[in-house]
């Protein structure tokens, strides 16, 4: 059984559906990417791994472990971290404060200044700013905090939903170097992005989502060459 595995899971909101029969793997250790336009159900895909949307048939199990059901507070002591589509900071809280309640489930708290060293050696700019609201920081701080917060709980599985939302092209290369340095120190990483050629090049496989079903998938040194992927996603 694979690392994170979901299988023809079903979703919905209200009578419309969202996700049709959707099966998708994640190994232990790769960068996985999660694509499509606007609308085709990244988001809510994320969302049901993580308890906050309920899925009305499928199965996904996390390390051998059914999840469907949990809540979502669970997720962070599962070993399973979520960055949500708007970073999901608290804006009158501090960059320190904001990391700390990464560290939140029970048992990291204790390793919570320890974690915090790592955060701040991996991202200097934090610990400068450590005193400065969320809500003063820059859009490209913004995401480093919320990637910063996202590993306080020392997570083994990262979802990002639009890292590089927002960002600067030398900043989307930074956050994308960044994840490149996490899935090296052994986390394992599903990417949901809009940057579909920077993501082909540092991710391992693809999904890619369309109306709510996976079109497609493979890995991405294939999907790159891939005439469709050329032509619907990269504009050539
Ligand atoms: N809470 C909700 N209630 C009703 N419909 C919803 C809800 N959340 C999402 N949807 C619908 O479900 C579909 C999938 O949305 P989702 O947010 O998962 O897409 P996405 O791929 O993340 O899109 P984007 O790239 O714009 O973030 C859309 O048609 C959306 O309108
Ligand atoms: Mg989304």
């Amino acid at each position: 059984m694979a690392f994170l595995e979901i299988n023809n899971l079903n979703c919905f909101y209200g009578n419309v559906q969202a996700l049709w029969d959707v099966s998708m793997s994640i190994e232990r250790g790769e960068i996985v990417a999660l694509l499509g336009a606007n609308g085709a159900g990244k988001t809510t895909l994320l969302n049901a791994i993580t308890g906050l949307v309920r899925p009305a048939s499928g199965s996904i199990t996390f390390m051998g472990e059914a999840l469907i059901g949990l809540p979502g507070y669970a997720m962070l002591e599962k070993g399973i971290s979520y960055l949500p589509e708007n970073g999901g900071l608290f804006p009158d809280m501090s960059v320190r404060e904001n990391l700390e309640m990464g560290a939140y489930p029970r048992s990291m708290w204790k390793d919570r200044k320890e974690k915090l060293a790592q955060v701040f050696e991996l991202f200097p700019k934090l610990k400068e700013r450590q005193k400065q609201l969320a809500c003063t920081l820059s859009g490209g701080e913004r995401q480093m905090l919320a990637m910063g917060r996202a590993i306080m709980s020392g997570p083994k599985l990262c979802l990002f939903d639009e890292l590089s939302y927002g960002l600067a092209p030398i900043m989307v290369a930074e956050a994308f170097n960044m994840v490149r340095r996490l899935r090296d120190g052994g986390i394992t990483v599903l990417l949901v992005e809009q940057n579909v050629k920077q993501t082909l090049e540092i991710a391992d496989r693809a999904y890619v989502l369309e109306n709510g079903r996976v079109e497609l998938e493979g890995k991405c040194r294939e999907l790159i060459e891939d005439e469709y992927i050329k032509k619907a996603y990269l504009g050539l």
